[in-house]
């Protein structure tokens, strides 16, 4: 049987070599450029048929990737490949699940029929899940999951003497407890109040819940950080400890990272989306989770 072939669109190649080594594949770029018009020219050079094909691109600012990614899985298949997987380590799109005000757009539903007619299978880790309990609700086709939490706790006990998990809001209280019961760890979860895309409302904790522990926000995405830097103005109101921001998604852009690093906030990240802040990698367990779809194309 041919080995698979994971293909990188850009910015995804270190991702797609890792999993490559693991998965006994082997890996190339999907080539892309502009004509001069702004269309995109697209070239897979590779070898592709008859072969399994993961297409590895991780979603974070999507709008730009999705041509070329429905583009490229579209030529792996006429080029002869056995199957096409998408391994998105962020799936995008997952947060206007529903039409809150009439005539918006419930972009999920969307996004989910686009890949499902391009794709035969999608890889990704902790979806942004809201109001759908699995991504079986808005995808058709087979999806596996890896959840960070694991990997998050274990990072948390290499780094951290004497944590207390903190949770920036009541939506994290489950995967913040599941995190912290494995590495023996106390756990709280702070109330936050959504006010606006760049606002948040979060009230201190009761200080008896940290103790004299070093506090750990934890939270599945940082997007434009105000939750993260509310929360750490929260605790440091009741506490001396610094504390530590760990992340599953880190989608905070140039700007808003600086103020982070102005605030003296300390952030750590899975690598899921290339940032400054990645230290915990995630290869292993989506190599693992591909263990069980037809990457070979069988
Ligand atoms: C909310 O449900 C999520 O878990 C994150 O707390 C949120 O997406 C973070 O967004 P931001 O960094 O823009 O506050």
């Amino acid at each position: 049987m041919n080995a698979p072939l994971f293909l990188a669109l850009a910015g995804n190649e270190a991702m797609a070599a890792a999993l490559a080594t693991k998965l006994e594949g082997f890996s190339g770029p999907v080539e892309t450029r502009h004509f001069p018009d702004g269309e995109t020219y697209l070239r897979i050079a590779d070898e592709v048929g008859p072969r399994g094909i993961a297409i590895v691109a991780t979603l974070d600012r999507p709008d730009s990737k999705i041509l070329p990614l429905l583009f490229a899985a579209d030529a792996a298949r006429e080029l002869g490949a056995l199957s096409v997987g998408l391994i998105a380590p962020y799936l995008a799109y997952m947060r206007q699940d529903r039409r809150f005000a009439a005539g918006e757009a419930v972009t999920s539903n969307t996004f989910a029929r686009l890949l499902s007619r391009s794709f035969d299978w999608l890889v990704t880790v902790d979806p942004h899940l809201h109001r759908h309990a699995s991504l079986a609700e808005l995808y058709t086709i087979p999806t596996k999951v890896v959840h960070a939490a694991p990997l998050l706790a274990d990072w948390i006990a290499r780094h951290v003497a004497r944590p207390v998990l903190v949770g920036p809001d009541r939506e994290s209280a489950q995967w913040v407890g599941e995190a912290a019961a494995r590495i023996g760890a106390p756990f709280t979860v702070l109330d936050k109040e959504r006010l606006g895309d760049r606002k948040v409302a979060i009230a201190p904790p009761d200080p008896g819940a940290l103790g004299d522990r070093t506090p750990v926000l934890l939270d599945d995405i940082v997007s434009s950080g105000e939750t993260l830097r509310e929360a750490v103005r929260a605790l440091r109101q009741v506490t001396e400890a610094a504390p530590v921001c760990v992340v599953v998604h880190a989608l905070l852009g140039e700007e808003d990272t600086a103020r982070f690093a102005a605030e003296g906030i300390r952030l750590t990240s899975a690598d899921t989306v290339r940032h400054p802040s990645n230290a915990i990698e995630v290869a292993p367990n989506l190599a693992e989770a591909l263990s069980s779809l037809p990457l070979r194309g069988v």
